[in-house]
């Protein structure tokens, strides 16, 4: 840490402004519109690599994970309140770099790396080739930035799955560190997308969390209960299209009968696409309450 940001818009300016730190490097991927929750992921990097590190954060709105139709074009880009966020944050360096940069050989027909199974199911079942645009510039950021740790939110849980299983099978040396969700006093979770929705959709998002919540609650008394929970306050709120709500194991296997578990949502408000989950710890389905059958 050198108190000073340095923007490195490059391949070759980031990896000069990498060789003049000496410690463990904590990295930071992210598409920009930055809010609490990746200020958020920037200090938990600053904690893993400690003063002397380096935290790099790398703004990059990746053009392969977007399918045709999906909001590229529209996704929020703010670039000069993003570097304020970083520098405020404590970041020492922030790789902006452009599409060709990236994608020198252009952005078909190049190698990618393939999600597996895993890629398929969930979101991947809604945007198809969503987790393998994702793996893929996250694999290439991973070459070019080098990082000792990489830290990613639990609101993209899937993401993180994906990304940790591709760090360890892939054997890129860096430890993947999943960080909490960060959500509004309302228990929306933070999103650069939430900034697509007008008030009255605002309002009505705050039921996937709601419906999430619901669900913990529940959980003691298994996942039919947990589920039956969550969309009884779904039904509650008009204009929110869900895709899905699943419970699956806490690595996006098969939901176990009792244990720890997640449960994922996706919803659309009108043309905004919101994701959430939790962590759910199934009761026995046995334990009905008092005077049930
Ligand atoms: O979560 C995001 O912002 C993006 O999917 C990521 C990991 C930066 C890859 O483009």
């Amino acid at each position: 840490m050198n108190g000073t940001l340095v923007r490195a818009d490059s391949r070759a300016d980031l990896s000069s402004a990498l060789a003049t730190f000496g410690g463990r490097v904590g990295f930071v991927p992210t598409m920009g519109a930055l809010h609490e929750g990746h200020v958020a992921l920037i200090h938990r990097a600053r904690e893993e690599v400690g003063p002397d590190g380096a935290v790099v954060v790398s703004i990059f709105v990746n053009p392969t994970q977007f399918a045709p139709g999906e909001d590229l074009d529209r996704y929020p880009r703010t670039l000069d309140a993003d570097l304020e966020a970083c520098a405020a944050a404590g970041a020492d360096v922030v790789f902006t770099p452009s599409v060709e940069e990236m994608y020198p050989t252009g952005l078909g027909g190049g190698v990618t790396v393939d999600p597996g199974p895993l890629g398929a199911v969930l979101e991947g079942a809604v945007r198809p080739t969503h987790f393998r645009g994702v793996l893929t510039v996250v694999a290439k950021l991973f070459g070019l930035v080098r990082p000792d740790v990489a830290v990613f939110g639990q609101k993209d849980y899937q993401q993180l799955a994906l990304i940790t299983r591709m760090a360890a099978e892939l054997c890129q040396g860096v430890e993947v560190i999943g960080a909490p969700t960060v959500r509004e006093p309302d228990g929306l979770a933070l999103s650069s997308r939430n900034r697509y929705l007008d008030p009255e959709q605002r309002s009505n998002a705050t039921v996937l969390s709601r419906a999430l919540f619901a669900a913990q609650d529940d959980a003691v008394r298994g996942s039919a209960a947990a589920l039956g929970a969550a969309r009884a306050v779904l039904r509650g709120v008009a204009g929110v299209d869900l895709d899905y709500l699943e419970i699956t194991a806490p690595d996006l296997g098969p939901a176990p009968a009792t244990g720890e578990a997640r449960l994922l949502i996706a919803a659309r408000l009108g043309a905004t696409r919101l994701i959430d989950n939790v962590a759910l710890e199934l009761g026995s389905t046995s334990s009905t309450p008092e005077g049930g059958n």
